[in-house]
């Protein structure tokens, strides 16, 4: 269906088509791609998440782009979204993946990817997630502290193993960050190593058998618009280099330089990637060093809506309010972040309202938007709720014993289920009725 695919692209900020999120009315009624969103809530119900394959491959291949005058790949974070279907359309780019949990190695390699594709990071590895690590064979482990780094040698070492190694540095500066929860990089953050014990973190893991001393990184924070923190973090991490290598420590071939890439949700300009690259790409290639990227919401955050159908209409205390089947046991940002969703009417609507758009869970945070001015909407209507594909499904949780909805991918003019609705089975599985007491 070519015509929605062009009404689904706009100016991007440096002038380019851009696919906005794959998401465009035609003929009233809203179309991910080439499929009818009614016709995946009537098919599959509703809450249900639906992700745009195409705009995935756009962003990847945008920023693959931008960084293409020096050598780097781009590491997909998985927490951003870590369905595996999602993470096999981005195998098929050729994009390794970043991990912080076992969990998460578990999925990428499901997935399809092998160890060399995977940087594993994470501020509280356990001794069990390093051995998973060295064992699945990654390209790097990004350590915190000292400690952390001395527990990789002695397991590397029972593995008989030298462990690729990363120092994750907290290279105190600020960003622009659109809620506090979301800045990493500030100085007494809980993340890394703080800058001023580095170099001596990394002078001990230069002694330790075990271990190689192979990159240094940074995550700065998400939702970034602005280059000067990735600017000063990179002007930090490249001033260590150098440092390392006056003092003949030159075993480094990387520098990670995190995620953190904003997009748009209400009326922002996505970053400019060519700026980004301008700023960024000379000052790497002048270490010799690969670039290594970690992006999460980049990638997939405009990609994602989340449908969900409109219980009940009720008026109270001078406000309208839309109590839908999803709220924030589905989408937990808005209650958590204060963030901004987009909601639209799936069939188009004739009046605007103003609503508090809220959930049914037993909880007065429970919303996707307060007080918002929006299509108007009434029982048994379609909304769609936009850019949920970073930090929504993944976020999602069973309070209320609510089963988690299910996760739908689109590609052209097909559509499929890629994680099914929960069931009440699978919420209590893991229990028993009957205990098997110990003594204690
Ligand atoms: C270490 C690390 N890398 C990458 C990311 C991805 O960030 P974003 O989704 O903003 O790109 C995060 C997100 O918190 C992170 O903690």
């Amino acid at each position: 269906m070519p015509q929605v695919r062009s009404r689904c692209q706009r100016r991007g900020p440096v002038g380019e088509s851009v696919l906005a999120s794959g998401v465009a009315r035609v003929g009233g009624v809203l179309y991910c791609e080439g499929v009818a969103l009614e016709r995946i809530a009537d098919e599959v119900g509703t809450p249900t998440y639906v992700y745009s394959a195409a705009v995935i491959r756009d962003r990847y291949a945008r920023l693959d782009a931008a960084l293409s005058a020096v050598p780097h790949r781009i590491h997909y974070t998985l927490k951003a979204n870590s369905n595996r279907a999602v993470l096999r359309v981005l195998r098929h780019m050729n994009a390794g993946v970043d991990v912080v949990s076992g969990g998460e190695l578990y999925r990428a390699l499901k997935a399809g990817f092998v160890g060399a594709d995977v940087l594993f990071g994470g501020v509280g590895k356990t001794e069990v997630e390093l051995r998973q690590a060295l064992e699945a064979g990654v390209l790097l482990i990004n350590v915190e502290s000292e400690a952390e780094l001395r527990l990789l040698d002695r397991i590397a070492g029972e593995l008989g193993v030298v462990a690729p190694m990363g120092i994750r540095v907290n290279p105190e500066v600020s960003v622009d960050s659109a809620h506090r929860y979301i800045k990493t990089g500030e100085k007494g953050a809980k993340f890394g190593v703080p800058l001023d014990e580095v170099l001596a973190v990394a002078r001990v893991a230069a002694t330790l058998p075990n271990i190689d001393l192979l990159a240094l990184d940074m995550h700065i924070g998400s939702q970034l618009f602005r280059v000067d923190g990735y600017v000063d973090g990179t002007d930090r991490l490249i001033d260590l280099v150098d440092q390392l290598r006056r003092e003949g420590i030159d075993t480094l071939m990387y520098l990670d330089i995190g995620g953190g890439l904003g997009v748009s949700y209400d009326a922002e300009e996505s970053p400019s990637l060519e700026l980004f690259a301008e700023s960024i790409v000379p000052r790497v290639q002048r270490t010799g060093l690969t670039l290594l990227m970690e992006p999460g919401r980049f990638i997939v955050g405009n990609a994602g809506i989340l449908l969900t159908r409109v219980l009940y209409r009720k008026r109270t205390g001078g406000r309208d309010f839309l109590i839908g089947d999803a709220g924030m046991t589905e989408l937990l940002r808005p209650s958590h972040y204060d963030a901004y969703h987009r909601i639209e009417a799936v069939h188009a609507a004739h009046a605007q309202m103003t609503a508090d758009v809220v959930g049914p869970v037993c909880e007065s945070g429970d919303f996707l938007a307060l007080d918002r001015t929006m299509d108007e909407a009434n029982a048994g209507d379609l909304l769609a709720v936009h850019d949920v594909g970073a930090y929504g499904y993944v976020m999602a949780s069973n309070y209320n014993t609510r089963p988690r909805g299910a996760e739908v991918l689109v590609d052209g003019d097909q559509f499929a289920v890629v994680t099914a609705r929960e069931r009440y089975e699978d919420l209590v599985h893991l229990e028993r009725d009957d205990p098997d007491w110990r003594d204690g």
